[in-house]
């Protein structure tokens, strides 16, 4: 059991009846998942569960959008009659993500759950955007940065919790990959290291990642039966898709956060009655990964220019 501080009632007559995707409450059918899970979101089907429309989003780049564009985007979001937004981080750079979240907040007019990617501080430093962030969220009627915020309730049987994390360098091989992600020129705490001073680095903020989410996630399943988890960066290796496989040894240092999937994993393995389902992106690549009967993982898509709507989740 996790050291997370918080109970976790365990009602095994409840498996599965969480479920976000599941289709009949009446059975814990893992091809019920594998089905919605591998095709795009189909109102028709999912409309059985209508009760909160949720639209997932991720890796927007909105900086590289044209204004005229980004507005007919809004409005294509604005005709799904969505509830609420999950929004999955690289909004924009270090100098436009506070402007671009101000403008889709303007623009939907809903409650809009955020993390931040590692595009979001190009040009500027972590620290910075996140105090930006935090201000800006703070002040806002629809803004919620999930780092900043508490177990979200978002139906009787699902909460959401959310951090941006970081891909810690942990899995493929590091100290032979020759990738250099303009993250390590272009966002001050990571610029001018050495291979291991930014090894340790990235392990610190992937800790703290997955230190974030343990306890959120713990907190939300001591009061629900499933929990999303919204971040940025894929927390397993089989989450870290590119082009429908699995990324190489190269990128996955790069691409994916071990820390946060050892910890959500052993979350899940000890709490067999509840269901967790991440959301994440950055590679964009997308793909399902069923990691435990109880933990599924999507990874979204994304081309620079042509922002899109991952699915709509409908959460009774
Ligand atoms: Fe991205
Ligand atoms: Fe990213």
């Amino acid at each position: 059991m996790p050291e997370c501080g918080y109970p976790n009632p365990v009602n095994p007559n409840m498996i599965g009846t969480a479920a976000l995707f599941q289709v009949s409450s009446a059975t814990n059918e893992p091809q019920q998942w594998r089905q919605l899970a591998t095709t795009p979101c189909n109102d028709a089907v999912c409309r059985i569960l209508v009760d909160l429309r949720i639209g997932w989003l991720t890796d927007l780049h909105l900086n590289f959008v044209p204004p005229r564009k980004r507005t007919a985007f809004y409005s294509q979001l604005r005709e799904r009659d969505l509830d609420a937004i999950l929004l999955g981080g690289d909004i924009g750079e270090a100098d436009s993500v506070t402007q671009l979240l101000a403008e889709i907040e303007r623009e939907l007019q809903m409650p809009i759950y955020f993390v931040l990617g590692n595009h979001d501080f190009y040009r500027g430093s972590i620290a910075a955007v996140r105090d930006a962030v935090a201000a800006q969220a703070a002040a806002s009627r629809w803004l919620r940065w999930l780092p900043a915020s508490g177990v979200v309730p978002l139906t009787a049987a699902t909460a959401l919790a959310g951090h941006d994390s970081w891909a810690d360098g942990r899995l493929g091989d590091f100290f032979r990959s020759e990738v250099l992600l303009n993250d390590y020129l272009l966002i001050s705490e990571l610029r001018g290291q050495e291979k291991r001073e930014r090894y340790a680095q990235l392990n610190a903020l992937g800790d703290q990642a997955a230190e974030f989410l343990e306890r959120r996630a713990c907190e939300a399943l001591a009061g629900s039966n499933h929990v999303v988890v919204l971040t940025h960066v894929p927390p397993f290796r089989e989450s870290c898709w590119h082009e429908g496989r699995i990324s190489g040894g190269d990128y996955l240092p790069h691409f994916a956060c071990r820390a946060v999937g050892d910890r959500l994993a052993a979350i899940m393995r000890d709490r067999p009655g509840k269901t967790m389902t991440v959301l994440c992106g950055h590679t964009h690549s997308s793909g399902t990964a069923r990691i435990l009967d109880n933990l599924i993982v999507y990874t979204g898509r994304a081309q620079y220019g042509e922002p899109e709507l991952q699915r709509v989740f409908k959460l009774e």
